[in-house]
């Protein structure tokens, strides 16, 4: 996810509370080959052999219809021994959909067929794609069914499918009897996604048979735990868990600052993820109130003890 599944301190917690294999957030083809900054900075710590941090596999997500940078971005991608590609065909921002990107490319069989037959040319490593349900108000499942099976004869890895359409972006609940319709009628591995609140959630969706495996995005920025095996979505979070958690990030980032990391010791950034974890926390509007005027760790840590002393 943009700005949260780049974070190696949240991707270490995510990795320590069970986390199998992690996706980066999109990242454009384009900029890749113009500003190859980024990326370096981002891998250099998750690639980071000689620390043994666990973070692999991981999957580059990859966003654009340029077909002529392909062959650049897997020249700066071969130093760092990627586990998988996977292609965003779901994104459903307005501003990227404008691009004829993400989501709307699903509509554009030309661009979208060209970009995955380059990737795929291109790619050492497998290739997967991310996509939304096909459909505008309501999901086309016979349209999604016949896409995934394209992807099949292509010999795509597996997909992700988030079900809602493009149109639909974060309204209503995810269609999760589209997602195993599709499942049924492919052999394609499938990795459902949408609304799954923890891994138990996520494992009975297997059980029953919608997806093989399964994908966890905004329940996982507010509370990294629901990878446990034990995790309980019963159980009332408290402001001390949220705090054992954000100890556990900002650790994480102390202790790899030079590993281009400083960045995320600003401000703002440390405000981003104390935020997050204080979601569905008694408490946690006021304490989000209040940590508006927090700049520095220290402040953080001692609004979450105030802020629990007067919640309970
Ligand atoms: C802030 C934010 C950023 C996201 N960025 C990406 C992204 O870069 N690539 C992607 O495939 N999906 C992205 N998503 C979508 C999620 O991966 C996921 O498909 C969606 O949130 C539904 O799953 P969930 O209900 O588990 O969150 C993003 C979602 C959010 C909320």
């Amino acid at each position: 996810m943009v700005d949260i599944t780049d974070h190696p301190g949240f991707l270490y917690c995510c990795k320590k509370q069970g986390c199998d294999v992690i996706v980066l957030p999109m990242t454009f083809l384009e900029g890749i080959s113009k500003n190859t900054r980024y990326i370096e900075d981002r891998l250099a710590v998750l690639y980071d052999n000689d620390r043994h941090f666990g973070f692999k596999p991981i999957v580059l997500q990859l966003i654009g219809k340029k077909i002529e940078a392909i062959k650049d971005v897997f020249n700066i991608l071969s130093s760092y021994e990627i586990q998988g590609v996977n292609l965003n065909m779901g994104c459903p921002s307005g501003r990227i959909k404008a691009q004829g990107l993400g989501a709307s490319i699903l509509d554009r069989p030309k661009d979208r067929d060209a970009v995955i037959d380059a990737v795929l040319k291109s790619s050492p490593v497998p290739l997967s794609i991310k996509m939304r349900l096909f459909g505008k108000e309501k999901s086309d499942v016979p349209a999604s069914i016949s896409f995934c099976k394209m992807l099949e004869t292509k010999g795509i890895d597996w997909v992700a499918v988030h079900g809602r359409t493009g149109r639909q972006r974060y309204t209503g609940p995810a269609d999760w009897n589209a997602i195993k319709e599709i499942h049924e009628a492919t052999s394609l591995p499938l990795v459902g996604n949408g609304d799954i609140t923890c891994w138990n959630h996520g494992k009975r969706l297997v059980d029953e048979g919608s997806c093989d495996a399964f994908m966890i995005g905004r329940a996982a920025w507010k509370d990294p735990r629901v990878f446990s095996h034990s995790y309980n979505t019963a159980a009332v979070k408290t402001m001390a868990d949220a705090l054992v958690l954000f100890r556990e990030i900002t650790g994480f980032v102390i202790a790899n600052r030079g590993h281009h990391l400083e960045p995320l010791l600003v401000s703002h950034e440390i405000r981003k993820v104390a935020v997050a974890l204080s979601r569905q926390v008694r408490g946690g509007k006021k304490f989000r109130d209040r940590a508006v005027k927090a700049s520095t760790i220290d402040e953080i840590e001692a609004l979450f003890v105030s802020i629990q002393g007067t919640s309970r």
